[in-house]
């Protein structure tokens, strides 16, 4: 039976360009599609872009061109990059396109048709940046909390989404559904807001033009995170194909950065109730990226774009260490050190060497013709026990885990290697025997590792001399030991992972 996954980004807002923080999420999503997509799972990746409100409207007038022209040309700088780190997404989203204009509005209209969007007046300190209102004590010496830059003040008539409602609703769900937010932590962050009390909120506005028409009063527009939020149900049908709507949703997985916890977690699921259709199952919450202790934003001046590190460590380097290094919950410091050090570390030395090692001996001692694996290798046990780890580390959204456990039988390899130093032995079972287990636990390897260096494993792959590609096989059948066939013919080549001099 295969399983529906089905993973979300968050969409980004078009006038920041993409930085290592994006693509943080962007690439954690990517190996968890890959990695699902590997055990036979049927799988649905999205990401997308937020193009809409004030300030995506401001910038493109500050560019002098039109809003579409200015996120035709925004938005683009996501695919590009997304293309270059080797993210497969199933579909982009763009709150621009007409299928999203007709899903909010749709998806909106059943809200307000079921009574929850009423008629109101708002008043209050509002971020341009945030595109967010605030109360006056969430700002910190009278300036937004997250820009630390002055505020302005908003006063509208416009519709509000009855949100008070619903604090009776969330906590019940949210009691019946233990896992829905992770970590924990996360979880009781959301529980403690909707404890505190939920005010009605304002989802649209009269002041710009810039946004979705509110259909039953079209001097309105949405206000942009109510648009945005909808693209989840967009991108799978929802009110235009039922059937597919139903194999995806409630099964979805949010994957998003800590910040927006309050619009995933208490104002999304009561939204998905007030339009009559179940909260998302889960939502996991990833820390902050920090580059010298700071979140990275614009006015900071202290974003890194991603192909500044890919143009040093490459694609598979720069998502190895993302994946490997920064456990998904925490925040975690980015340093160029770190990275290089990683690189050479796991990559350079223990892939690599394994990898080059194992090609040298089977050159020199087998006329460059692979053995197969024994049966009764002593690392056979070990390489079972590591994909059992591997995969529950998975299913636990928990990449750095399944990546340690898989680094640990490289580790294992390279230390049987040199205890029987093959390359000073007589060519023979013995030689075959080590050589063999090498070989099988590099075969193991470029399955288990693919969902993070899907390039680097399909080319340790074809070095095997086996057909086809890693992320074609299945697992977990395709890791039980003595899969490699032996006979295959193994090719040496330029080092994998070039050894990367510090500073
Ligand atoms: O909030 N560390 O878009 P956004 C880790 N459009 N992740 C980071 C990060 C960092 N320093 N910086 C950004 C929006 N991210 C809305 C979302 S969804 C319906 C609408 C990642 O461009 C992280 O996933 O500000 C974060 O939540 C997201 O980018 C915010 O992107
Ligand atoms: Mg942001």
């Amino acid at each position: 039976m295969s399983r529906p996954f089905y993973v979300t980004t968050p969409i980004y807002y078009v006038n920041d360009a993409p930085h290592i923080g994006h693509a943080y999420t962007t690439v954690v999503a990517d190996a968890m599609s890959r990695w699902h997509r590997l055990v036979g799972d049927e799988v649905f990746f999205l990401t997308g872009t937020d193009e809409h409100g004030l300030k995506v409207a401001q910038a493109a007038e500050a560019n002098g061109v039109s809003p579409q022209e200015w996120t035709d040309r925004t938005s683009s700088r996501f695919t590009a990059a997304w293309r270059q780190l080797d993210i497969a997404e199933d579909d982009f989203i763009r709150t621009t396109e007409a299928r999203h204009h007709t899903t909010v509005q749709r998806f909106l209209g059943a809200i307000y048709d079921r009574g929850d969007i009423e008629l109101g007046t708002y008043e209050g300190p509002y971020c341009v940046a945030c595109e967010d209102y605030y109360t006056e004590a969430q700002l910190v010496d009278g300036n937004c909390p997250l820009h630390l830059r002055p505020v302005t003040s908003m006063k509208e008539e416009n519709y509000f989404f009855k949100l008070s409602r619903y604090e009776d609703r969330l906590l019940e769900w949210y009691e019946r559904h233990p896992d829905a937010v992770r970590p924990a932590t996360k979880r009781n962050e959301a529980l403690g807001f909707i404890r505190s009390g939920l005010d009605d909120i304002s989802i649209t506005r009269t002041s710009l033009r810039w946004g979705v028409p509110v259909p039953w009063n079209t001097d309105h527009v949405f206000y942009v995170w109510y648009d945005a939020l909808v693209n989840y149900v967009t991108a799978i049908g929802y009110g235009v194909d039922d059937d597919r709507f139903r194999r995806w949703w409630p099964a979805v997985h949010h994957l998003i950065g800590k910040e927006i916890l309050r619009f995933h977690c208490v104002w999304w699921p009561a939204m998905c109730m007030a339009a009559g259709i179940e909260p998302p199952a889960s939502v996991f919450v990833h820390g902050w990226l920090l580059v010298g202790g700071e979140k990275m934003s614009k006015t900071r001046l202290n974003q890194i774009a991603p192909s500044d590190l890919i143009a040093d460590v490459g694609v598979d380097g720069y998502r190895y260490h993302f994946l490997r290094d920064v456990p998904l919950g925490a925040d975690g410091d980015f340093s160029h050190e770190g990275m290089v050090a990683r690189y050479n570390a796991d990559l350079a030395n223990n892939l690599g060497n394994l990898l080059s090692r194992v090609t040298a001996v089977v050159a020199k001692k087998c006329d460059g013709i692979a053995p197969a694996p024994p049966a009764d290798s002593p690392l056979a046990a070990l390489a079972s026990a590591v994909v059992v780890e591997v995969t529950d580390a998975w299913e636990r959204f928990a990449p750095h885990e399944a990546l340690e456990a898989t680094w640990r039988l490289i580790h294992a390899a390279n230390a049987h290697l040199e205890h029987h130093e093959p390359w000073k032995a007589d060519p023979g079972p013995g030689v075959d025997a080590v050589l063999g287990t090498a070989i099988e636990v590099l075969r193991i390897v470029a399955l288990l590792a693919t969902p993070a260096m899907p390039a680097a494993c399909a080319e340790l792959w074809t070095r095997l001399g086996l057909a086809g590609t890693p992320e074609h096989q299945r697992l977990p059948a395709a890791t039980v030991w003595g899969g490699y066939p032996g006979g295959l013919p193994i090719s040496r080549g330029a080092p994998l992972f070039p050894r990367i001099q510090a500073g």
